[in-house]
């Protein structure tokens, strides 16, 4: 009798249990990566047992294609490689799964991806920079925002450089669990918008994989850690028919560490780098400490060289890992080759025998023509040689200036607060990178500031197109100067117009500080500054139906 009742109890149990496992929303997330002209990757992680596929196709809602039905393991994600497709081609995508083996298959919204563009290709990618999420750099809400921006803008895919993951304040401490859980962390933010857009990762120091950890006590260190959690959750590229990369096996379960690569797409050429690797001196690397490594430097020769893509990008975390600043790094050590406080004196064949060109010169005698990086948590600009430096903004930063009180000053040119991401429009002979605002919506009430808008904008090559609201340009049809201006500076236009023109001198809040009207038939006006502050600010003024922009200097 007691044996009945309790192989009853158990069947109701087990029928409770079902029930509630068929009615609870199932938790997953779906992080795309490593596209190729034939193929991509979709990370598949469910915190229940589930049997699921993914079915596909080229046309929205006629998915004409699966994948093999597989059984999870709660919690550990599955990589699922959809082949066989055609280059240049949109994908659409559902996620069909249930719970346990048995019932019908539920769906997600459909998804979409692309394949390799074709050369003359017009597309997007987008860039973002330490997140920080592990600190309190970073606010979650925020980057949310940031991210829910980065879903319009219909990218090819997104690339984060880094200080992301990891975490390496407390080195000797964070457990193999510590570092599984920082990693494992992203996935819900990452998945609201890598189900149709592939993700990159490019280290940075805080992701603790340097070669310095990696010495300490293998594989009992923070280094081993972060490359296992990292491949484990991101399927990141390795070297292949389409990527090349770093083909160095490592032990302790890394395999490749995935950790440098390079792909072409469209009219571009990507080239990721990892610049902590390979320092291994100690783990504050001083100067010439500095290095990508003789193996990493060479394939980067041989990537840049070897490539006839019209535009080339290169990311890394920063110009010799951990200083502030652009083009004024980019003159010292491997970067640029000079020693000294002020970068005088040429030393590379001395420190680098046999190498050849410092990295900024190879990329200059390569035709690189934008180099984006992170660490300093700002928006920057700069300009050396013709070759563009981009600091790339936070995008979890709802102060809004981290990076531009603490770090503005180890930069020459633009430097804008704000917090968002870099949208990269590459067309056949022009790229635009905007940097797009993120703004929570209680920072907007005001009116002053709109999530969404484009902060600063500027093109590389002969670009036709001029269809962006707010644009603050360089090439424009009036002058100023002197720039930088200390008391006053003239305003000049090319051609009078017959109508009176404003023009409004704002702040980098976008605050109107003056405003000056230039008559009809005249071309001259002047705006006197002796009352405002130094800094940055931009003479604004409406082109047809476009806000134009030009950036002056006021200086004391
Ligand atoms: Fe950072």
């Amino acid at each position: 009798m007691k044996k009945n009742s309790t192989a009853n109890f158990i069947k109701v149990l087990a029928f409770f249990l079902a029930v509630v496992l068929q009615g609870k929303a199932q938790t997953k997330s779906i992080i795309l990566g490593r596209p190729t002209n034939q193929s991509v990757t979709a990370s598949v992680l469910f915190d229940q047992p589930v049997e699921f596929y993914l079915e596909y196709g080229d046309h929205p809602n006629l998915f004409d294609h699966t994948t093999p039905t597989m059984n999870n393991v709660v919690n550990r994600p599955d990589e699922v490689d959809i082949q066989g497709l055609t280059s240049n081609t949109k994908y659409y995508y559902r996620l069909r799964h249930r719970p346990g083996t048995t019932g019908p298959f539920s769906f997600s919204p459909q998804y979409t991806f692309r394949t390799q563009r074709a050369p003359g290709s017009k597309f997007r990618f987008n860039v973002e920079a330490d997140e920080h999420l592990y600190d309190k750099k970073g606010v979650r809400n925020m980057y949310k925002v940031t991210l829910a921006n980065q879903a319009k803008d219909s990218a090819d895919f997104m690339l984060s450089l880094g200080d992301i993951f990891g975490d390496d304040h407390t080195p000797l401490e964070t457990t193999s669990a510590d570092m599984d859980a920082l990693h494992k962390d992203y996935l819900q933010y990452l998945t609201e918008v890598c189900h149709s857009m592939p993700f990159y990762v490019c280290l940075g120091n805080h992701e603790g994989e340097t070669g310095y950890y990696l010495n300490q006590t293998p594989p009992n260190n923070i280094a081993v850690y972060g490359t296992n959690s990292r491949k484990y959750y991101y399927p990141n590229p390795f070297p292949n028919s389409f990527y090349t990369g770093n083909t160095t096996n490592e032990p302790y379960g890394i395999g490749l560490p995935e950790n440098y690569y390079a792909w072409t797409w469209g009219d571009a050429l990507f080239v990721v780098l990892d610049v902590y690797r390979d320092c291994s001196i100690n783990d504050k690397p001083q100067n010439w400490d500095w290095t990508l490594g003789f193996t990493q430097y060479s394939w980067l020769k041989t990537t840049l060289q070897n490539s006839n893509a019209k535009f080339k990008f290169v990311f890394a975390h920063h110009t010799r890992g951990q200083g502030r600043g652009g083009i004024k790094t980019a003159k010292g050590c491997e970067w640029g080759g000079y020693s000294g406080a002020n970068n005088t004196n040429y030393q590379f064949d001395t420190y680098r025998p046999g190498w050849g060109l410092p990295i900024h010169q190879l990329m200059k005698s390569t035709g690189v023509n934008i180099f984006f990086q992170g660490h300093d948590h700002l928006y920057a600009k700069e300009t050396l040689d013709s070759l563009v430096y981009q600091e790339v903004p936070m995008p979890a930063d709802s102060t809004y200036e981290i990076g531009m009180l603490a770090n503005a000053d180890a930069y020459t040119d633009v430097t804008l607060g704000g917090t968002g991401h870099l949208r990269v429009t590459v067309e056949e002979n022009c790229v635009t990178v905007d940097f797009v605002r993120a703004y929570l919506p209680q920072d907007t009430v005001g009116g002053l500031h709109q999530n969404g808008e484009i902060a600063y904008s500027y093109t590389v090559g002969p670009c036709t197109q001029t269809a962006v609201t707010d644009k603050i340009t360089a090439e424009s049809s009036i002058a100023l100067y002197p720039n930088p201006a200390e008391n006053f500076v003239n305003l000049t236009v090319r051609k009078p117009s017959d109508q009176d023109q404003k023009f409004e001198l704002v702040d980098l809040q976008g605050q109107i500080r003056k405003t000056q009207i230039l008559p009809s038939g005249s071309t001259d006006c002047r705006f006197d500054v002796v009352h405002l502050p130094k800094g940055v600010y931009a003479v604004r003024w409406l082109d047809g139906n476009e806000s134009v922009r030009v950036k002056m200097l006021v200086i004391k």
